[in-house]
């Protein structure tokens, strides 16, 4: 029981409070204060650091591919360790069992293909018996991580933070900012010669090609890169990496040995990786030996790693310009801070939810805000003012899910994206598809950034102009879309020509989310569609860990059935989804929004202006949007808690009211109610057979049904 392990290992870890800035108990923390930025309605408790409350070893053993270490929302930069593990798609594996193999600076969270952006390791070297007799390649380097007494690693995480224990008694912690990571290497007391390397060539992959490196003997400065394969794609992709160092608490002076490393060879005295042999493509970096701290205490030396993907002078000057003075304290502060801020303007009321739900709800909405990453000022395709977005991995898994919960409490992000989306289409004809590493990648089929686009559009278009997205520019990056047969639609993901052949989508409606209400009619009516949903779900064909298949449990109120809905979902979540290490399902990919929305009992309908409502696991949940500068609160009364299997309760909606009025459906929301900021108020009941309501809007609406007019 692994899994288990690992929870308690990061509660353990909590209690003990690591970092300076961790406040974390493991009760859930409520407390009066008003967050800033997050105006609260009177009446729910608010939770200020919803940091605690995410256990980012969710996902990380069992093919969740998850990855656990320090990053900002959307951070560029994503430090963390690798491991040896065959799942190490985002590097790092919670199982024990596997050696770490060092501390790289990029990488993905929740994807398959091959292992995507584990560069630039870094790894620090107790005792090697001689600079030239440190075993540098990777095989011969790995080591092991400490086990805690009841068998998980010991590993630590949270928002912007991660650290561990390594066997031979150096502590590893990391902590980032956007472009830049900031390592802390605590070597034990009485080390006599601290040696930390860098890699410059290992992705991962091993794809290297094209190395450059030089290093500066006095100041230890290392700039280098490479060219390297990308995760699924044909493409390859260029980075480049600028690494310092600075004693904590002391001055580290000059390296007293420095070098450069080939495959098991560090060769002392050398500066320029293309001085010496060269062939080992996998296997090449630099070596530094540092003088100890003074006092023959424990010695900590700090490593501040930027990258670039456009040169290593600019990787340079990132470093310098997000942390000039390698304070981790406050670079940790700082990413903590930002993850409260976007985390709190959720808010849910933990009275009488299990502390399990809680965490379980906050880790899903944290890991919506891994990927995509923010690249602006990186992309080394074209110059432009506009935002660069990477990573998004990919359109078909996250336009569901992923950006309807951003427009409901983080649509300047969503705008960020859809602008850099259509400044990616205007540069190269194509609106990204699997873009990862600067490149196009495999597509999973179909053209989803569309739905993106117009999610921004249908519930942004009056504030379009002041996040600065261009209503013409959006226009005509759809208009491409539909109208335009690229060179390699497995790439660039659509196939325009087969519509003009066979004629328009909207006659020969492809798209059964919209239009559901035509789906039951070919299948026979409501009983037939209810029987056929209860056939998929009782032989167990539902695929939980596909992204297509996410709306299917919520599709009975179609069918004027809701309550069915609401034991389905819940069902899910009892079945697939929990805080251990292997809590998911499969690859995270869209998971998180996916288990947010359900535990907020909500589905969107990406690109249309509802959201399927069931009921929240919590008595009281609220959304801060700060566009329209309004909080929508969600109050269910007689709310008595949930199932732990997700079946039968009291969490069957019986009647909606908006603003102290009845409601027009039991199913669905309409968006302004987020526009306006509302009170929502739900009746529960433990009666299965609730139904939509009575009046001509009661069923969610569908294309045949005159929906979305
Ligand atoms: C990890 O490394 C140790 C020491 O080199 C070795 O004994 C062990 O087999 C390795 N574990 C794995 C899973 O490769
Ligand atoms: C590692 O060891 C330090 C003591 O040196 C301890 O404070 C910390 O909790 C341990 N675990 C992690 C994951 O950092
Ligand atoms: C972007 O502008 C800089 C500065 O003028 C120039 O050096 C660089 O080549 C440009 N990049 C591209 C991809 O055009
Ligand atoms: C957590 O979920 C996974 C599957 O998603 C399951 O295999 C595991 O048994 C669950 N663990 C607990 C403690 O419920
Ligand atoms: C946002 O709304 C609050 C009241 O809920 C108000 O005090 C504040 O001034 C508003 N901020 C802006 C920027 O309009
Ligand atoms: C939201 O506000 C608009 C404009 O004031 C109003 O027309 C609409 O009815 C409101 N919607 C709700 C659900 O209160």
């Amino acid at each position: 029981m692994i899994g288990i392990g690992i929870t308690i290992a990061s509660a353990v870890a909590l209690v003990c409070g690591q970092g300076p800035v961790t406040t974390a108990s493991t009760t859930v923390q409520t407390t009066a204060s008003t967050i800033p930025g997050a105006p609260q309605p009177s009446g729910i408790p608010t939770i200020a650091d919803p940091s605690s409350l995410v256990i980012p070893f969710i996902g990380t053993t069992n093919g969740g591919h998850v990855f656990p270490g320090a990053t900002i929302p959307h951070g560029l930069i994503k430090a963390g360790m690798d491991t040896d593990s065959p799942g190490n798609h985002a590097g790092y594996d919670g199982d024990p069992k596997f050696n770490v193999t060092g501390f790289s600076q990029l990488h993905d969270s929740g994807t398959g293909g091959s292992i995507p952006l584990s560069n630039f390791k870094l790894f620090p070297f107790l005792q090697c018996s001689t600079f030239e007799k440190c075993p540098t390649t990777i095989v011969n380097r790995k080591i092991l991580r400490k086990v805690l007494p009841d068998g998980s690693p010991d590993d630590f995480a949270s928002p912007g933070y991660f650290s561990t224990n390594l066997t031979n008694s150096i502590r590893v912690e990391l902590t980032a900012t956007r472009r830049t990571a900031l390592h802390r290497y605590t070597f034990p007391a009485g080390t006599t010669h601290p040696r930390l390397l860098v890699d410059i060539t290992n992705d991962g992959q091993r794809s290297s090609t094209e190395p450059q490196m030089t290093l500066d003997p006095n100041t230890a400065r290392v700039q280098g890169g490479a060219s390297y394969a990308a995760s699924f794609g044909p493409g390859r992709y260029k980075a480049f990496t600028c690494v310092d160092f600075k004693g904590a608490g002391y001055d580290l002076g000059k390296p007293t040995e420095y070098g450069v490393w080939l495959s098991n060879f560090p060769v002392r005295g050398t500066t320029d990786l293309l001085q010496v042999y060269y062939g080992f493509i996998s296997e090449m970096g630099a070596l530094f030996t540092f003088p100890p701290a003074p006092g023959g205490g424990p010695t900590s030396i700090l490593v501040r790693v930027g990258v670039s993907f456009i040169s290593a002078s600019q990787a340079c000057a990132n470093a310098q310009e997000e942390i000039p003075d390698f304070d981790f304290e406050k670079v940790h502060a700082d990413s903590r801070a930002q993850w409260n801020d976007l985390l709190a303007r959720i808010q849910v009321d933990t009275r009488g939810v299990e502390e399990e739900t809680v965490k379980l709800f906050y880790s899903s909405l944290y890991r919506t805000h891994i990927s995509p990453a923010d690249y602006t000022g990186e992309n080394p395709k074209w110059n432009s003012t506009e935002p660069y977005y990477d990573s998004l991995y990919c359109n078909w898994d996250t336009y569901r899910t992923l950006y309807p919960l951003m427009s409901l409490h983080d649509p300047v992000t969503l705008s960020k994206i859809v602008r850099g989306m259509i400044d990616i289409q205007k540069h190269e004809g194509w609106l990204p598809e699997c873009r990862g590493a600067t490149v196009m990648h495999f597509i999973q089929g179909g053209s989803n950034a569309d739905p993106i686009l117009a999610e921004f559009f249908v519930k942004f278009q009056k504030q379009a102009e002041a996040l600065q997205v261009s209503a013409t520019d959006l226009y005509n990056a759809l208009l491409a879309d539909a109208e335009l047969q690229p060179p390699n639609w497995n790439l660039q993901g659509r196939q325009a020509d087969l519509w003009k052949e066979l004629g328009s989508p909207i006659v020969y409606s492809q798209y059964v989310p919209q239009d559901t209400a035509t789906l039951i009619e070919l299948q026979g009516g409501p009983e037939s569609f209810i029987a056929r949903l209860n056939f998929i779900f009782d032989q167990d064909y539902f695929e939980s860990t596909n992204e297509p298949s996410q709306q299917m449990p919520f599709m009975y109120h179609y069918a004027n059935r809701p309550g069915l809905s609401t034991q389905r979902s819940r069902q899910v979540i009892a079945q697939f989804f929990n805080t251990s290490t292997n809590g998911l399902p499969g690859n995270d990919g869209a998971m998180g929004s996916y288990a947010a929305f359900y535990l907020l009992g909500l589905y969107p309908l990406p690109a249309t202006s509802q959201i399927l409502l069931s009921s929240p696991y919590f008595r009281q949940i609220s959304f801060f949007n700060p566009v329209f500068n309004t909080t929508t609160k969600i109050v269910s009364k007689g709310f008595a808690g949930n199932p732990l299997d997700g079946t039968g309760g009291q969490v069957f909606v019986k009647s909606v009211a908006v603003n102290g009025k009845p409601y027009k459906s039991n199913c669905y929301l309409d968006w302004d109610v987020f526009v306006n900021g509302s009170l929502v108020e739900l009746t529960l009941t433990d009666d299965i057979t609730v139904s939509c309501g009575t009046g001509r809007d009661a069923l969610p609406p569908s294309i045949s049904t005159g929906g979305y007019s």
